[in-house]
């Protein structure tokens, strides 16, 4: 629920959802996370309110939630066993199909959304699909890592894939981020509960014991990709987003204010 810019994290990555063509959404939280859904809640009152008040702006911001004829189900995980778990816990709400993930602290900002861009490469590749991008040589155990195959434009065949590896073990420097489509056949894994890097079920793990039974591509997108989930990559995506989505006046205001921080703490 953290805010970049105008919206929550969780907004921004519904909104590439939308845009890829989901309607279907599940968020998976802990049981006391009632900010998301509160999110979500219609607010037909606040938004007649804003309307009247002729803040037109705002009233749109508020039902850009989510698209129209979206379905929504939220799903609890009880335990933070990990990612692997946390799609397993939504086993029941995806119903035997093919589904997306997107972890909602990588953010990225691309001219086409990421998760648009890797439908196109699905609809002509099928299978397990990540996204990925290099990563510094001495960051390969913040990942799941892979080992690039043959390599066909920017779509990458992979020959296995490793969970968080000390830099000396990792088989690339190509890091899955939090994008993924995968076949319902990740499940029949998922369930053996079978726990990997940091004690935690791993969803890598599970894609990476698919390999041979179901093609596995890494797709490396274009655009960029901010860690949320950390402190400067949080700052940097607050910064870009500004730049990208402010008018022209605003943006040369707001690029006046980041020159003048940089040169008083430089
Ligand atoms: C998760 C995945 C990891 C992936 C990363 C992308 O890790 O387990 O494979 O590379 O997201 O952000 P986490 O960030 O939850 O530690």
């Amino acid at each position: 629920m953290l805010p970049v810019v105008d919206r929550p994290l969780i907004q921004w990555t519904v909104e590439e959802a939308a845009a890829a063509g989901f309607e279907h959404f599940i968020f998976v939280t802990a049981a006391h996370k009632t900010s998301i859904a509160a999110h979500f809640s219609p607010t037909p009152d606040l938004h007649a309110h804003l309307t009247a008040s002729g803040k037109t702006d705002l009233a749109d911001l508020l039902s850009a939630g989510l698209p129209p004829g979206a379905q929504v189900k939220q799903v609890i995980q009880d335990q933070p066993r990990g990612l692997g778990h946390a799609i397993w816990c939504a086993r029941d709400a995806i119903d035997d199909e093919p589904f997306a993930v997107v972890l909602t602290d990588d953010l990225v900002r691309a001219p086409t959304p990421c998760l648009a861009q890797m439908m196109q490469a699905y609809a002509a590749q099928g299978g397990n699909l990540v996204a990925v991008e290099p990563v510094p040589a001495h960051e390969t155990d913040r990942y799941g890592v892979i080992a690039p195959g043959t390599q066909n434009d920017n779509l990458l065949e992979i020959t296995a894939l490793v969970e968080k590896p000390a830099p000396q073990d990792a088989p690339s420097n190509l890091a899955v981020i939090g994008r993924y489509i995968l076949q319902p056949e990740i499940f029949d894994k998922l369930a053996a509960f079978k726990t990997g890097a940091g004690g935690e079920i791993q969803l890598t793990d599970a894609i990476a014991d698919l390999i041979g039974h179901v093609p596995t591509h890494g797709l490396r997108f274009d655009g960029d990709r901010y860690d949320c989930g950390q402190p400067l990559g949080f700052l940097a995506a607050n910064m870009a987003y500004a730049l990208d989505t402010s008018n022209t006046d605003d943006k040369q205001d707001l690029l006046q204010m980041m020159r003048q921080v940089v040169e008083k703490f430089s």
